[in-house]
């Protein structure tokens, strides 16, 4: 017998932070570096197997772009779960993922299970120091470029726009899962998506 229970679920947060990324990693394990705006809404399905159940996700991934803000109630009516995602380059991408969990508590059923995502987590990860193009037994005197606190930051590397303490002690008052993923490398994202099926309630 198919035990599957259906469980729907919406994603919401500021353009461009990542939201369809996530759920493409989640659904394909693929990632795309110039993922188009998403318009409207895309629905995509994806199972989620727990130890003692499975369920099916309904994924509603809505865009971002504020003309299209009007359009998120008919998403997130009934839906049991909500992604909230912000950028951890950017900080008004928190200021706009707190309004839309304000939204969603006063409008949207009183029982859905609610996470806060901040994305895009390894463009603050330290790359690995053989990526940085220097070399500890490189020609240049030691003293010549080096900073302090600096030694081994790679030039890519894009400053953090919002610790991961202050995410989570918002996310622990306003009663939210807390996450910081990668839609690139993965990290974190089907720990999203387990966990909240854990806290979908057995009907
Ligand atoms: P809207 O549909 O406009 O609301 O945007 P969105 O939130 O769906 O963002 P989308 O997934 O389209 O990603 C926007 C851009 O950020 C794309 O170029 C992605 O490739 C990139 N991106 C998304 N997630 C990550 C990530 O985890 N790391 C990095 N480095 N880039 C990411
Ligand atoms: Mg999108």
């Amino acid at each position: 017998s198919d035990k599957s229970v259906q469980v729907k679920l919406v994603l919401l947060g500021e353009a461009a932070v990542g939201k369809s990324s996530v759920v493409l990693r989640f659904v394909s394990n693929e990632f795309q570096p110039n993922k188009e705006p998403t318009i409207g809404a895309a629905f995509l399905t994806q199972k989620c197997r727990l130890e003692d159940r499975v369920l099916r996700y309904e994924i509603w991934d809505t865009a971002g772009q504020e003309r299209f803000h009007s359009l998120a109630p008919m998403y997130y009516r009934n839906a049991q779960a909500a992604v909230v995602v912000y950028d951890v380059t950017k900080a008004s991408s928190l200021e706009k993922a707190k309004s839309w969990v304000k939204e969603l508590q006063r409008q949207a059923n009183p029982n859905i299970v609610i996470a806060l995502a901040g994305n895009k987590l390894d463009l603050v990860q330290p790359k690995s120091p053989a990526a940085d193009g220097t070399s500890i037994d490189g020609d240049e005197p030691d003293d010549a470029t080096a900073t302090p606190g600096e030694a081994g930051a790679a030039e890519s590397e894009v400053p953090r726009a919002v610790p991961t303490e202050e995410a989570q002690a918002y996310a622990q008052e306003a009663g939210l899962l807390f996450f910081e993923t990668s839609a690139k490398t993965g990290e974190g994202v089907v720990e999203l998506f387990t966990d909240i099926a854990k806290k979908i309630p057995i009907e």
